[in-house]
């Protein structure tokens, strides 16, 4: 079948994974690569090798792109795409990403796997250790294991006890923000994230590097627990060793974590993505802009809040009859890209009740 998308034609072929609901995410991933001004990019988990096409066919920054794939069926159809839209520059590499990112570093590597992301994560590092700065960004579709669903699983792949409650899409991002820093402060590079997307059924953040033991410390100092009253759904970050009693109604906190505490999204990259999605008229364009903007407004520090579960039992009111009585009373407020339900907010549960 032959499918068109952004400025480029492929064919897909049987046993070659290829979903166009992802459209968004590559649209977004290419737009990134023109905005940070790539020279050497890496699509990790080709496939189809239709991000390695647009990253060079859409992007002038663009002067190499390794396409890599584990699957031999999958190399075969990149190098047909290739031929397909006349590309140069492009190199099909069937091999491991992992063997791959062991012998060469690039501007920017793209993970994509299957499911989780985590085994990537120590040969990303090593790649990166090599260079003072650069760029990657990983998609995560195991949300089960983040959100909480399989808890266990998220201990072992990602180091942390999850929420399975109703602030998941945010908690999800910050656990596996938390384990990237963690995994590539080993080699003394600071990883911040500048765009983080929790969307339909998939997670996908994009991360700066920097080598710096100094920036290191400052980021890992925003990992942190949460402490959750599942009484009176007051919550705060805490350290460990800290105490996890609810302040507000004496009741036991559960306590989860680690997650990276600090801020989602880097505003001014957003600010040139907003302005990059304008200019290339994508298909999906209106959703995507939509999307930046929401990502740019929540972009201050508070916690996420559904307002279904926090007015159990009271009327429940309309976001925007919630974020106008915060706005009036001083605090920050908005409806979040999870849902127009989940507020952000730096009011606390006791403010957000206030009769
Ligand atoms: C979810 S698909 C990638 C989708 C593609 N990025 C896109 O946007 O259409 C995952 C791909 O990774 C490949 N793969 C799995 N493990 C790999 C590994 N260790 N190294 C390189 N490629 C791998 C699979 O063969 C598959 O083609
Ligand atoms: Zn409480």
């Amino acid at each position: 079948m032959m499918i068109t998308e952004g400025s480029v034609r492929i064919a897909s072929a049987d046993g070659v994974f290829y979903n166009p609901k992802m459209e968004l995410n590559r649209d977004l991933l290419s737009a990134a690569v023109g905005v940070l001004g790539v020279k050497e990019f890496c699509d990790g988990h080709s496939a189809t090798g239709i991000k390695a096409l647009r990253a060079i066919l859409e992007n002038d920054c663009v002067e190499s792109v390794d396409a890599v794939d584990l699957s031999k069926r999958a190399c075969a159809i990149i190098e047909s795409n290739i031929g397909l839209n006349n590309a140069k520059g492009i190199t099909v590499i069937n091999d491991d990403i992992r063997r791959v990112l062991m012998e060469k570093k690039y501007d920017f590597v793209e993970i994509d796997p299957f499911g989780t992301p985590a085994p990537y994560f120590a040969s990303l590092a090593e790649s990166f250790s090599w260079r003072k700065s650069g760029h990657f960004s990983v998609t995560a579709t195991d949300t089960a294991v983040l959100c909480g669903a399989e808890a266990k699983a998220c201990k072992r792949m990602y180091g942390s006890v999850p929420f399975h409650n109703e602030i998941v899409h945010e908690s999800a991002l910050r656990i596996l923000i938390a384990r990237i820093q963690s995994i590539f402060a080993e080699k003394n590079l600071a990883v911040t994230p500048i765009l983080s997307i929790s969307h339909r059924h998939y997670l996908k953040v994009f991360f700066a590097v920097t080598k710096s033991a100094v920036l290191c410390d400052k980021s890992l100092a925003e990992i942190k627990f949460m402490a959750y009253c599942e009484k009176c759904k007051h919550r705060k970050y805490i350290k460990p060793g800290d105490g996890s009693t609810c302040e507000l109604c004496t009741s036991r906190m559960i306590v989860t974590g680690p997650f990276w505490s600090g801020l989602l999204q880097d505003s001014e990259f957003l600010e040139k993505m907003i302005a990059e999605i304008e200019k290339r008229q994508y298909k999906n364009m209106k959703e995507e802009l939509k999307l930046l903007n929401t990502l740019k407004d929540e972009n201050f520090d508070g916690f996420c809040f559904e307002l279904h579960t926090l007015f159990k039992g009271k009327t429940i009111p309309k976001t925007i009859d919630a974020l106008d009585r915060l706005h009036s009373m001083g605090f920050k407020a908005v409806s979040t890209s999870y849902k127009n339900w989940i507020i952000r907010t730096n009011a606390s549960v006791k403010e957000i009740l206030e009769e």
